[in-house]
C-alpha cells in the first residue's frame, strides 16, 4: 500500500519552500522592527486550556479539536490556536513581572478537524502577534499596523480591513441577551444550526451566510447600542489612530469572531482573491483571558494570520533565478577530493555551490546547471587537470574561458 498524507494535511515541497522562507523572513524582520520577540510553545496542551479560553460552545472546541486521553489519564489536545498557549506561557513564566509590556510573536502548525476545502486545512500554519499589558487604544493601532505592514511588504493586493468592537464583558452579555430576545420569536425561521446556536452561542448567528437569516438579522439590535461610554471612547480612538496611520478600514457590526475570549476591538483582514475562505487574519482584544486562565488581570490584544492563505494570495515571480549559484563540474576521478575542496572555497566566498554526485556526463551536468539557473559552471577535465587550469562557463552568455586553478578564488572574489 502506498502511504499518502492524511485528509486535510499537505506536504510543503522544495518548489514551494522558498516562498515559505520568504514569508517567514518578512515576519521575523517586521516583528523585530516593532520590538516583538518570538515565543515557541508545544504542539499539544491540556484540553481544558482550550475549552476554558476559546469556549465550550464554539465550533473549534465542540467539534474540531484533535483530542485524546493520555496514558496517564489526562486529556490532551493538538493546539487548534495559539493565543491560549501563549497566555498559558505568559502566566507560567511570570512574564508580566519581567516587563509591564510583553510583545510576543509566533509561527507554527495548528490542527482543526474542519471540512477541507480551498484555504481550509486540518493542519495549517499561522503566524501571530500578541501584546500583553496595555489597555490603551494605541496598542490596538500598533497591532493592526503590524498586520498592515506585513501584508504590504508581501505585496498583497485587494486586502480590506474589517473592524468592530464587542465591547467590554458587561456589554457583550447584555447584547447576547438582547439578541436572544429578538431572535427567539423568529426561531422557526432559523436553520437547525442557528436554532442550536440560539441556545449555546447566539452571537455566532450573526456570522450566517444564509440570505434569509441575513434578512432577519438586518433588523436585529446591534452591538453598538450596548457599548459603555468607555467602550465608545476606546473604539473611536482606535479609528482615529488608524486614520492617522492611513490604514483604511470599514466597520462591520456583524463581525463576531469564532472564539469566545474577545472584548472590545476585533478585526479581520480579508483578501478579495481567495473565494469563500477569505479571512487571511483575525484578532482582537482579550482583556479578561489572562485572569480567566489563572493570571493577574492583564489587558491584551493580538491577531493570527493563516500562512497558507497568505501564500495563496501572493504573486510569485516564477522566473526568479538564483544568481548566486555556481555549478562545479568535475569529470576526473582522481580530482574528486580537489573538486570538493574547490566547492568549499567558493562557498566561503558566499556562493551557493552545487556539485554532481551522480557522476553524470558533461552534457547532463550543464543541462542541470541551466535548469537550476546557475550563474556559472566551473569545469575540470583531464586536459585542465594536466595544465592546472579550469574552464569557466558563463551560463547566460555561453562564453567560456580557461583560467589557472590558483586564479579561481580571485576570479570569483566579488
Ligand atoms: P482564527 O480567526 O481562528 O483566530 O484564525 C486566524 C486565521 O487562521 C484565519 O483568519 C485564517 O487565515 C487561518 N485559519 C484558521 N483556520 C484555518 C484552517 N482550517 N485552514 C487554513 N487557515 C486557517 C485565531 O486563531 C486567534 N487565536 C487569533 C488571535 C490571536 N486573536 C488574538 N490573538
Amino acid at each position: 500500500m502506498a502511504f499518502r498524507t492524511i485528509k486535510g494535511t499537505h506536504d510543503i515541497l522544495p518548489e514551494d519552500s522558498a516562498h515559505w522562507q520568504k514569508l517567514e523572513r518578512i515576519i521575523h524582520h517586521t516583528a523585530a522592527r516593532f520590538g516583538y520577540s518570538e515565543i515557541r510553545t508545544p504542539i499539544f496542551e491540556d484540553t481544558s486550556l482550550f475549552s476554558r479560553s476559546v469556549g465550550e460552545d464554539t465550533d473549534i472546541v465542540s467539534k474540531e479539536m484533535y483530542t485524546w486521553e493520555d496514558r496517564s489519564g489526562g486529556s490532551l489536545t493538538l493546539r487548534p490556536e495559539l493565543t491560549a498557549p501563549v497566555v498559558r506561557a505568559y502566566i507560567q513564566h511570570n512574564l508580566g513581572s519581567k516587563s509591564p509590556l510583553q510583545r510576543l510573536y509566533y509561527m507554527g502548525p495548528l490542527f482543526r478537524r474542519e471540512r477541507p476545502q480551498k484555504g481550509r486545512q486540518r493542519q495549517f500554519h499561522q503566524f501571530g502577534i500578541e501584546a500583553f499589558g496595555s489597555e490603551f487604544p494605541e496598542q490596538d493601532a500598533e497591532i493592526i499596523a503590524i498586520g498592515h505592514t506585513i501584508f504590504s511588504e508581501l505585496g498583497l493586493k485587494d486586502i480590506s480591513l474589517k473592524l468592530n468592537s464587542l465591547g467590554s464583558g458587561e456589554c457583550r452579555s447584555q447584547y447576547t441577551h438582547a439578541l436572544k430576545n429578538y431572535l427567539s420569536p423568529l426561531k422557526d425561521q432559523l436553520s437547525s444550526t442557528s436554532q442550536q446556536r440560539l441556545e449555546t452561542n447566539p452571537l455566532r448567528i450573526l456570522d450566517t451566510k444564509n440570505p434569509d437569516e441575513q434578512n432577519l438579522i438586518a433588523d436585529a439590535p446591534t452591538i453598538a447600542d450596548y457599548w459603555t461610554a468607555d467602550d465608545k471612547i476606546h473604539f473611536s480612538t482606535v479609528q482615529q489612530l488608524l486614520n492617522e496611520l492611513n490604514i483604511p478600514f470599514e466597520i462591520d457590526y456583524q463581525m463576531v469572531r469564532g472564539l469566545d475570549y474577545y472584548t472590545r476591538t476585533t478585526f479581520e483582514f480579508i483578501s478579495g482573491n481567495l473565494g469563500a475562505q477569505d479571512a487571511i487574519c483575525g484578532g482582537g482584544r482579550y482583556d479578561g483571558l489572562v485572569e480567566t486562565l489563572g493570571g493577574k488581570p492583564t489587558p491584551a490584544i493580538g491577531f493570527a494570520a493563516g500562512m497558507e492563505r497568505i501564500l495563496m494570495s501572493m504573486d510569485f515571480d516564477n522566473n526568479s533565478t538564483e544568481h548566486n549559484t555556481v555549478y562545479l563540474i568535475n569529470l576526473v576521478e582522481s580530482a574528486r577530493g580537489q573538486a570538493l575542496s574547490m566547492a568549499n572555497e567558493l562557498r566561503e566566498l558566499g556562493y551557493n555551490v552545487i556539485t554532481d554526485t551522480l557522476r553524470r556526463s558533461l552534457k547532463a551536468q550543464l543541462r542541470d546547471a541551466n535548469r537550476i539557473g546557475a550563474l556559472k559552471a566551473v569545469i575540470i577535465g583531464e586536459e585542465e587537470l594536466k595544465n592546472e587550469t579550469v574552464q569557466i562557463k558563463d551560463l547566460s552568455s555561453g562564453e567560456q574561458n580557461e583560467i589557472a586553478i590558483n586564479e579561481l578564488v580571485k576570479h570569483f572574489t566579488i
